[in-house]
């Protein structure tokens, strides 16, 4: 059986004719594709290109590796259309085969990469002493699926979570703190409280100057370590991580308290990192602050652009701790590769930050990193999203109502009793909230439509979660579960469909992993609802008068799919019930 994608195989076979027509070309370079036309499984556009480059005409090019391609066994024939496009046909038999040998691969025929790289995944990265609220929804829901993804293909991924816990603002909640006189108070508040707390205390720092000058020198002394400054915000930063738990947990995200590695957590190497950026004498002092001016970065009345690596009144930012992070992330734990899951609003900061950081030589070509930003989320209207009662939207109540949705959805159809049924409820619920996020480009803003993410038709979790429950329900009506090795019989146009589609899962998996793009392993994941659909309306597999052998053949089908349905929705963080 083929374990990777079945593109990537045929593309490997056209690149060694290539070879022998003297081009080197690597198996993607083959442009080896699925075929969209009816009676063509996948279509080669090499001849196009290399007639281009070769200086040849691409029809005869295309005729030579037609001619030189040694595919007998899994290619029934290859044919030239139009201007020099080779439409391939796969032979059923070899088909056959893949489908009974994959119903033991508990990876669906993806191959793990060849060489692992080290990920140092940062996402989620909320804030202390503020809500998480839906802004960070997304880090998180996207974030946790690139790395489900990357572990998948083999890599060591190492998440990050960059909880803000530094900084200017705690030099203002701890001034606003001890205003209010009670340093007690803190163990007696909620994160709700500290919520509306933070808020007093924003208000306090932008109207009154005096205040704000304080919580400046409030920030120098935590950064020096003052004991009874650095014990008010230890207290600031346990509350909000115990709420961060919480939210995690609900959302079913892998991210634990071993992954913190807040803003505090660079502190130590802070005067480090500046130290040697100043050795290789990158930086400058602009205003009395010690900044760098990374190349290519300027205003737009052409001014070049800083990072403030330390303020005038030696304070450190945002900046320096990020390029801190870099600095730590390639040495220390010799990461590959770093990313970062964090909106769009940031993209140029972190473009500095990397200028910066190859400057340094802490990236490298071989070491490098990625902003892997996204874009909001709108509420109905293209305005903020609003709860039912019309307040501003705090992430735990908005999964809270998720649930609770998503029981209504399900109770209407549901044959469970009511402790599954809230199982089921919390797997459709949460899955709605994360799919909505995920099936669409990350980098373009949307719209969170109740209605929309718990749609039984449409691409949606529930859909794919009701196919692959629909499944299930047909292997124990059938009373057996298929075992590797039941021959497969592609006598129908359906079923032919049905597992070319799920031979593609490998590719699926790959492309949305190199571009972490998860919204392309949802699309695909749709299309093997679909094609699922219409081999089960075509195909019958318990009928009466379904011969023995297809009756089996067809349930091997059935579970592959389910299989890729069940797979790829964990590698998007979501849980498929075989109940709904
Ligand atoms: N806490 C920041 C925020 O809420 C996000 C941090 C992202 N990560 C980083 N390394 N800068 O905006």
């Amino acid at each position: 059986m083929l374990h990777g994608d079945v593109g990537v195989e045929l593309g490997r076979r056209v690149a060694a004719v290539v070879a022998s027509v003297g081009a080197e070309i690597t198996p993607a370079e083959a442009l080896v594709r699925p075929s969209t036309r009816d009676g063509v499984d996948y279509q080669c556009n090499v001849a196009m290109s290399l007639g281009k480059k070769l200086g040849r005409v691409p029809r005869e090019l295309a005729a030579e590796i037609v001619a030189g391609l040694d595919s007998a066994d899994l290619v029934e024939h290859a044919e030239i259309a139009g201007p020099g496009f080779i439409n391939l046909v796969l032979r059923r038999e070899w088909l056959e085969e893949q489908a009974s040998g994959l119903l033991g691969d508990e990876r669906a025929g993806a191959a793990p990469v060849e060489h692992a790289h080290r990920v140092a995944i940062d996402y989620s990265s909320p804030n202390v002493a503020k809500e998480m609220h839906v802004g960070h929804l997304r880090s998180t829901i996207i974030g946790d699926a690139i790395a489900r993804l990357l572990r998948f293909e083999g890599h060591e991924v190492i998440p990050h979570n960059h909880l803000g816990d530094w900084g200017t603002p705690f030099g203002m909640l701890i001034e606003h703190l001890l205003d209010d006189g009670a340093e007690s108070v803190l163990s007696g508040h909620t994160i709700s409280d500290l919520n509306g707390f933070y808020q007093e205390a924003r208000k306090k720092f932008d109207a009154d100057p005096a205040f704000a000058t304080r919580s400046r020198e409030r920030v120098v002394q935590l950064q020096g370590g003052d004991e009874r400054t650095l014990a008010l915000w230890q207290g600031l930063v346990d509350e909000s991580a115990r709420h961060f738990e919480q939210v995690y947990a609900l959302l079913g995200v892998g991210l634990t308290p071993a992954d913190l590695y807040g803003e505090s957590f660079y502190n130590p190497y802070l005067a480090a990192t500046i130290d040697e950026l100043e050795a290789k004498g990158l930086t400058e002092i602009s205003d009395g602050a010690v900044c760098v001016f990374p190349p290519g970065f300027s205003n737009r009345e052409g001014e070049r652009l800083p990072l403030i690596l330390r303020k005038r009144d030696g304070g450190y930012g945002y900046a320096i701790t990020d390029l801190a992070t870099a600095r730590y992330w390639t040495g220390e734990r010799e990461a590959t590769d770093l990313l970062y899951v964090v909106g769009s609003p940031q993209s140029q900061h972190f473009a500095m930050i990397f200028e910066v950081s190859r400057q340094a030589g802490w990236l490298t070509d071989e070491r490098r990193a990625e902003h892997i930003g996204f874009g909001s989320i709108l509420g109905e209207g293209g305005k903020t999203i609003k709860t039912r009662s019309g307040g501003s939207v705090k992430l735990a109540e908005l999964l809270t109502e998720a649930i609770s949705r998503a029981a209504a959805v399900v109770a209407e159809r549901s044959e469970l009793d009511a402790e599954e049924q809230a199982e089921v409820a919390r797997a459709v619920g949460i899955g709605a909230v994360k799919y909505a996020d995920l099936s669409g480009d990350r980098e373009k803003d949307y719209t969170f439509d109740w209605d929309r993410m718990l749609a039984m038709d449409g691409n949606t979790a529930v859909y794919l979660q009701y196919a692959n429950a629909r499944i299930a329900s047909i292997l124990r009506k059938a009373g057996e579960e298929p075992v590797p090795g039941t021959p497969v019989v592609l006598g129908e146009p359906a079923e032919r469909a049905l597992l070319l589609t799920l031979l593609r899962f490998p590719a699926a998996v790959s492309a949305a992993t190199e571009s972490y793009a998860p919204h392309k392993l949802c699309t695909y994941l749709y299309e093997t609802a679909t094609a699922f659909s219409a081999f089960y309306e075509n195909c019958p597999i318990l009928a009466e008068r379904t011969p023995a052998d297809i009756r089996a053949s067809r349930l091997v089908l059935a579970k592959l799919t389910s299989n890729v349905l069940t797979l790829g929705l964990s590698l998007l963080g979501i849980e498929a019930p075989s109940r709904l």
